[in-house]
């Protein structure tokens, strides 16, 4: 089965076709990193107009780039919820329109379960049941896989998601956006030994939940005491700050991988990106004896692809959206179809 995926729920234009949920056919990805760059995060205004000059470019670079057009599709995918409205207005109604024009079936995907199928993608992904920790820009949480779309948050954020904590980070670094990306490239240079920042929500009583509002707010006053560093002394405080994050985002995996008695486990959505967290749940998975599942770097960030993925499992079971399928700002993520 050939499926259209489409991806516009915040700051990335994306189009992409994928057979079979595991075969990519073409990932189409437009950033908008430049518009929202000066302003440090993403302005929703400006993301909308961006997603409507990009959107119809980007559907007919994919089809290119798969050397087929409308008619060799099977189903269209699109991310319904959550993210900014205006956003997902676009990827949404241009869903419709396609599958309106060629009669083709039409599925909404919530964007974290798309985030969950991007290791569907890789050659080895995880078997079910497993454990999944979801890092985003908007969204940090622990989720039990039972099988696609069969999923059991076991906790979240009780306030900033770990991108957040990034790019709140970077903006007072006065690094680029989006932080993450840059925090990681200075990190690598640096001594995560040279400060020490707190680690919240650490204590087994706090279960599967986070916090990381906390970490921005010791920056600010380190900042304020001491300036922002240059040079050396700049990568040692990335470095530092970056450890906090990771530290908690591995020590609490492994625990709850422990008590859920799961030894496999992926780790998806923008954070996954990151070097230190990549490494750090590798290291933890050899020592606690479970495997850990990553997807490519391209595709822990907002794609298409996973989109395209997820939805090819909802075809499947027969899933049909109605055109009054609406977008939708904030959604848990669905338990089961
Ligand atoms: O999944 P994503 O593309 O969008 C959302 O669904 O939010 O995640 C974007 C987030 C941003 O906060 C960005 O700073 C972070 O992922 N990110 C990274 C890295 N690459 C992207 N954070 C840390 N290290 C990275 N290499
Ligand atoms: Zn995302």
């Amino acid at each position: 089965m050939r499926v259209l995926g489409l991806e516009s729920s915040c700051d990335e234009t994306a189009a992409a076709i994928v057979d079979d949920g595991r075969i990519v056919r073409a990932d189409i990805v437009a950033s908008q990193n430049e518009v929202h760059a000066k302003y440090g995060g993403v302005v929703p205004e400006l993301a909308s107009r961006a997603h409507i000059l990009n959107v119809v470019p980007v559907v007919q670079a994919a089809l290119d780039h798969a050397e087929c057009t409308l008619a060799d599709i099977d189903g269209i995918a699109v991310t319904h919820a959550p993210g900014l409205v205006g956003a997902l207005l676009v990827g949404l109604q241009t869903a419709k329109a396609i599958a309106w024009v060629t009669g083709k079936p039409l599925v909404g995907v919530h964007h974290l379960e798309g985030h969950l199928s991007a290791v569907y993608l890789e050659p080895d992904p995880p078997p079910m049941p497993h454990l999944a920790l979801i890092v985003s820009g908007g969204h940090t949480s622990l989720v039990r896989v039972n099988a696609h779309a069969d999923v059991v948050e076991l906790g979240a954020t009780r306030d900033d998601a770990a991108g957040e904590a990034f790019d709140k980070g970077a903006k007072l670094l006065g690094l680029g956006y989006p932080g993450g990306v840059e925090i990681d490239r200075l990190a690598r240079t640096g001594d995560a030994s040279k400060h020490v920042f707190p680690r919240a929500m650490v204590a087994a009583s706090t279960g599967a939940e986070f916090s990381f509002s906390g970490l921005k707010t010791s920056l600010l006053h380190h900042v304020r005491a001491h300036g922002v560093p240059e040079g050396q002394a700049l990568a040692d405080l990335c470095a530092s700050y970056q450890a906090a994050i990771v530290e908690v985002l591995v020590r609490k995996t492994r625990r709850i991988a422990r008590r859920e008695r799961l030894d496999h486990v992926q780790v998806c959505g923008g954070v996954a990106a990151n070097s230190g967290l990549r490494a750090g749940l590798r290291t933890a998975g050899a020592e606690d004896g479970f495997t850990v599942y990553v997807p490519s770097p391209a595709r822990c960030t907002d794609n298409a692809a996973m989109i395209a993925a997820a939805g090819y499992h909802r075809l499947l079971r027969g899933e049909r959206a109605a055109l009054d399928l609406d977008a939708v700002p904030s959604a848990p993520l669905p338990r089961v179809a």
